[in-house]
């Protein structure tokens, strides 16, 4: 997502969208209360996110692109979508016939990559989609079958992983929106930061972390009085999906940092950021189900997650699309047509621009059988590592 405005004020939700925020507490509070009173940030996340109907993903309100919550890549420009089809015909021509997209939002990069693909002559053979939002997976349906008619046949949608593939698999922003824990350094021992009822809201509240929490914040060694993130639900799905990957690369583009950054001491209340329309603030416990929440990518626990896969490339947004050829697609539009030129060169800077999308967002690849290096590492800066 570009980088939002700061909170300065909020601007109030409608009634109906409030009411579905009270249904969805309701729903939350019923959910504390059964767990005793206290319950993990990561199921308070993943209720305000997907409880089906309610949450943020799950309920029908527009949340991507100018009139929704925030801007995603594919949402801000076709060039993100066109340069990635590169990376991704150069493995289609490897034999890899099927591409599996996670998480496709409103279908906007799925219509770009299968137009493209077309024009490259290096159209998949099927391209499915696994979407947890009922909602979004509406949306995409409609989105493809407007853009893209003559392709959407080869696009279908699962409900659950293939038992095992051959495929490129994709996610773009997927990983900051899986639910994360949240862990607090007291007297060098991991509490896990919880969420309790209060009586007009919900309240942060510490229990001693369990065994795979507390091994994880000791393995970052981190000092007194230190708040963060640890996701064990975003390296499990990876994990997963390197189970089942026979052959293949899985293509991750997020915001995020190596370990070292991520748990770097200055970053001492970690990365939890929450956003209503283009606003960005702190508080995951404003009206749960109407604004996104999530957290910057451990790209070494996503790394490390498939160990029988190779890393086959880790990089930053900006470097990974100018391999791919960006520039040259915007040198392709005339300078002289500022109508198309002007618009796509703006988008190309955010992109690419190190102050706006290029440095902070990252790109890595594992795979296992295929020729390396891939497009979009064969050049460059070499320093980003895990
Ligand atoms: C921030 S949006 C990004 C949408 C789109 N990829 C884009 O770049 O515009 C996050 C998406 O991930 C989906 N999602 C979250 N967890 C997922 C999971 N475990 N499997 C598949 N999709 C998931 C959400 O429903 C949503 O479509």
């Amino acid at each position: 997502m570009t980088l939002p405005q700061q909170n300065s004020g909020l601007p109030p939700p409608p009634a109906d969208a409030l009411a579905l925020s009270t249904q969805l507490n309701a729903l939350i509070r019923r959910e504390i209360s059964a767990a005793g009173g206290w319950l993990p940030f990561a199921r308070y996340m993943e209720l305000a996110l997907y409880a089906p109907g309610l949450g943020y993903y799950s309920a029908g309100s527009r949340k991507l692109g100018a009139a929704g919550d925030f801007v995603t890549a594919p949402e801000l420009s076709p060039l993100f979508g066109r340069a990635l089809a590169r990376q991704l015909a150069e493995l289609v021509r490897q034999g890899l016939s099927d591409i599996l997209e996670l998480g496709a939002g409103s279908g906007v990069l799925a219509a770009t990559l299968l137009a493209e693909l077309a024009a490259l002559g290096s159209l998949p053979e099927r391209y499915a989609i696994l979407e947890v939002s009922a909602d979004l997976r509406e949306r995409q349906q409609a989105h493809l079958a407007q853009t893209v008619p003559h392709l959407a046949d080869r696009v279908h949608w699962l409900d659950t992983q293939p038992g095992s593939m051959q495929a490129i698999v994709i996610a773009n922003e997927v990983l900051d929106a899986v639910p994360v824990h949240r862990i607090r350094i007291e007297g060098s021992a991991a509490q896990e930061m919880g969420v309790v009822a209060t009586a007009d809201g919900y309240a942060w509240a510490c229990r001693p972390a369990g065994a795979a929490l507390a091994a994880a914040a000791c393995a970052q060694q981190l000092p007194d009085d230190y708040e963060t993130e640890i996701s064990l639900a975003a390296p499990a799905l990876v994990a997963d999906l390197g189970r089942r990957l026979e052959r293949g690369v899985l293509l991750f583009i997020d915001y995020g940092f190596p370990a070292r950054e991520f748990y770097h001491p200055q970053r001492n209340r970690g990365t939890l950021m929450c956003h209503y329309q283009h606003h960005a603030h702190a508080d995951p416990f404003l009206w749960p189900g109407l604004q996104d929440i999530t957290a910057h990518v451990d790209f070494s626990a996503i790394a490390r997650a498939a160990p029988s896969l190779d890393l086959l490339g880790y990089t930053s947004q900006a470097q990974f699309l100018i391999n791919c050829g960006i520039t040259e697609l915007l040198a392709a539009v005339p300078a002289a047509d500022a109508a198309r030129y002007a618009p796509l060169a703006a988008q190309a800077q955010k992109l690419l621009s190190p102050a706006e999308m290029g440095e902070l967002f990252k790109v890595v690849a594992l795979g296992r059988g295929v020729t390396a290096p891939l497009l979009g590492f064969s050049r460059g800066d070499k320093s980003h590592t895990l």
